[in-house]
């Protein structure tokens, strides 16, 4: 804990690691100790809280506690402790066992606005990001003080999840290589204007965070690199179009006798395109255009019919689909069993994008995953981590029946 406001729920944090059977060793800042008293937090952990590199039973203290952990979590984590740590500056208890630990480490911040908006702490946070801490953003919410904004640290339950995975899930995919492609793809029609779609790649970024976090190691085929972070330890190839999108995702998995194990396509794939691109931007006074359009390959289905010509094993193959359920229709399951039966994947999530936080531009999604094996799974509305998490668990399910997981 460092000393911030949200102390105070490092508690609830504390009481829900015990209760998901974690051995639990608080340590404080001078600061923190200043919004929560030692006392609490040594009642509800399985050890004394340790706040001073100084004068306790152990000799080195961050040393022992850096090195027996097997997840560091810092809740709340100030700016402070956020930027002594990207710099690599020990000055105190907390500050020495980051440095001293060779353990996933989850930092959740928690500060003002201003504060988590400072391009000093963006900054700190994306180089610790890239250095592989794994982080549970804050949300948006009332602040000290009476103010809304950005900064509120995550809920404890939300932390403790993504610290049950970080324990649950490391490194069960060591040695499976794995291709996730994110982003709506955009198709020219001159050097300014395209058509595109309204997916934030958000979902494909959580599934190759999810996969890289288990171990395996990722591309990311991505057309929105420019405006999302990377996810730790995973390898971002920028593209644009759905063209540059096949192309790259075909030389990865090396076809015919692939070297991918597992291609996920969470990306929003055009199905048509402009038939030319202009090199000249269209001007407003030469009248309308007629852009002709002609049909995108079908990545997916076109992988899986590959697979099937050169009766190999192939790559695992999950698809995403987007459907609108109409009254009366099909359910989303039907939707989804029949796009897994016409595109001949092995995976398929599916959402129903015409319902509210849901899927494009969202930052939660409800999924339904079905799978070639018969089995379904239904994912109510949640973040698009944890919806990453279910079809993730679904590949690796299928994988390890094919033996190539550790
Ligand atoms: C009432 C109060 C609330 C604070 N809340 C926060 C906070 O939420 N986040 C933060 O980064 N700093 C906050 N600060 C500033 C930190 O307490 C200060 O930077 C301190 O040096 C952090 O020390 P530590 O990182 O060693 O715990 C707060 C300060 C005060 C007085």
């Amino acid at each position: 804990m460092s000393g911030g406001i949200a102390a105070y729920k490092a508690a609830e944090i504390c009481r829900r690691l015990m209760d998901a059977g974690a051995t639990v060793s608080p340590v404080m800042t001078i600061a923190a100790k200043r919004f929560i008293g030692e006392a609490t937090l040594s009642a509800l952990a399985s050890e004394p809280v340790r706040t001073s590199l100084w004068g306790g039973p152990e000799p080195i203290p961050h040393t022992r506690l850096g090195q027996s952990a097997d997840l560091v979590v810092v809740a709340p984590a100030t700016a402070r402790i956020i930027g002594s740590y990207a710099a690599g500056i020990s000055s105190d208890l907390l500050s020495a066992t980051l440095l001293a630990t060779r353990a996933p480490v989850l930092m959740c911040p928690a500060m003002h606005t201003e504060m988590w908006e400072h391009p000093a702490v963006v900054d700190n946070v994306a180089t610790l990001k890239r250095r592989g801490v794994h982080f549970v953003e804050p949300g948006v919410g009332r602040l000290a003080g009476g103010d809304l904004g950005a900064g509120r640290l995550a809920d404890p339950a939300d932390i403790v999840d993504a610290a049950s995975t970080l324990l649950r899930s490391s490194r069960s995919l060591d040695g499976v290589r794995a291709v996730v492609t994110a982003g709506g793809t955009r198709e020219p029609i001159d050097p300014v204007r395209y058509i595109g779609n309204r997916s934030s790649g958000r979902q494909g970024y959580a599934v190759a965070a999810e996969l890289a976090a288990r171990g395996a190691s990722v591309t990311l085929v991505s057309t929105v690199a420019s405006s999302l972070d990377a996810p730790a330890g995973v390898d971002v190839v920028e593209v644009e179009t759905a063209m540059e999108m096949l192309a790259s995702v075909e030389a990865r998995l090396g076809a015919p006798g692939s070297s991918a194990d597992l291609l996920v396509m969470t990306a929003a794939v055009a199905d048509f395109r402009p038939a030319a691109r202009s090199d000249q931007k269209i001007k407003r006074g030469s009248g309308v255009p007629d852009v002709q359009l002609v049909a995108n390959p079908d990545i997916l289905a076109g992988l899986a019919q590959a697979r099937l010509a050169n009766n190999a094993p192939g790559p695992l193959l999950v698809g995403f689909a987007a459907e609108t359920v109409r009254p009366g229709g099909p359910t989303l399951e039907e939707l989804a069993l029949s796009k897994l039966r016409s595109k001949g994947a092995d995976v398929i999530v599916a959402n129903d994008v015409a319902l509210p936080g849901v899927g494009f531009g969202h930052a939660t999604n409800a999924v339904v995953i079905v799978d070639r094996d018969g089995r379904s799974v239904q994912v109510p509305l949640t973040t698009k981590e944890k919806v990453a998490v279910a079809v993730v668990d679904a590949a690796e399910r299928i994988l390890v029946t094919r033996n190539l997981t550790s």
